[in-house]
């Protein structure tokens, strides 16, 4: 019984690897439905590269509604919708890898300049987040140090350049001064 064990394993790890290899070949045209569909039943993410692969549900979620206040968007900023459906796990949309560019960039800010107390787990450390920067806009290199145009627009206008022509300015004799 023992010596055929290892035959058996060997039969049972082939087939294994067969499923294995036929669910990884057909992945790619029923991921998009599957992911769809079951995203807030399962909880089970399939397409995490910076968060923990064993997020929970309401982890990810808190951290995905962070995301859409800190920009001032909605999911479809960055998450691909097909006719109204949402492929979360789609990595179709650029702004995705941007995404995760700032996530790994927000974290490494933490654990090289926040990292006061020596932790041992620097990246617990959340002192810089999204929301810092980005203040509900996608794109915080637009927003100017010294306030926007609008404000500038409204300012009245400056005194007229010198205009060395003109003779210098005389006292007004014709009222007598108050
Ligand atoms: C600023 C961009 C951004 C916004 C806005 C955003 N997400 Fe995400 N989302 C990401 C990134 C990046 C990942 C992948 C993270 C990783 O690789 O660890 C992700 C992953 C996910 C996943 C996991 C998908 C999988 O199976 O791998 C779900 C579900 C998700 N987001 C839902 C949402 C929902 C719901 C919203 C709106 C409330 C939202 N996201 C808004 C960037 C965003
Ligand atoms: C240190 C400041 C800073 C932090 C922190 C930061 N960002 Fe950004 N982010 C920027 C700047 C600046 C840009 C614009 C860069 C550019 O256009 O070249 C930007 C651009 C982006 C874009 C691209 C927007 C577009 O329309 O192309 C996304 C998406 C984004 N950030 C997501 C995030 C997320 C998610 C976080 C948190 C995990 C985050 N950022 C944290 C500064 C920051």
């Amino acid at each position: 019984m023992k010596l055929s064990n290892p035959k058996t394993l060997t039969v049972t790890f082939l087939l294994a690897i067969g499923v294995v290899i036929s669910i990884a070949a057909t992945k790619p045209s029923t991921s998009k439905i599957k992911i769809a569909t079951n995203y807030s039943d399962t909880g089970h993410f399939k397409n995490l590269q910076v968060l923990p692969k064993d997020i929970s549900e309401d982890s990810l979620d808190h951290i995905m509604h962070s995301y859409t206040k800190a920009l001032g968007v909605h999911c479809n900023f960055c998450h691909a919708f097909a006719n109204g459906k949402p492929n979360f796990a789609s990595d179709e949309k650029e702004e995705k890898g941007i995404a995760r560019y700032m996530m790994k960039m927000t974290a490494d800010i933490n654990k090289q300049y926040f990292n006061f107390e020596k932790s041992t787990m620097p990246d617990t450390i959340n002192v810089i987040k999204c929301i810092t920067c980005h203040r509900g806009n996608p794109h915080p290199d637009e927003i100017k140090a010294d306030g926007d145009d609008e404000h500038h627009d409204m300012m009245p206008p400056g005194p007229p350049p010198p205009n060395s022509q003109m003779p210098p300015p005389q006292p007004d004799t014709s009222k007598p001064n108050k």
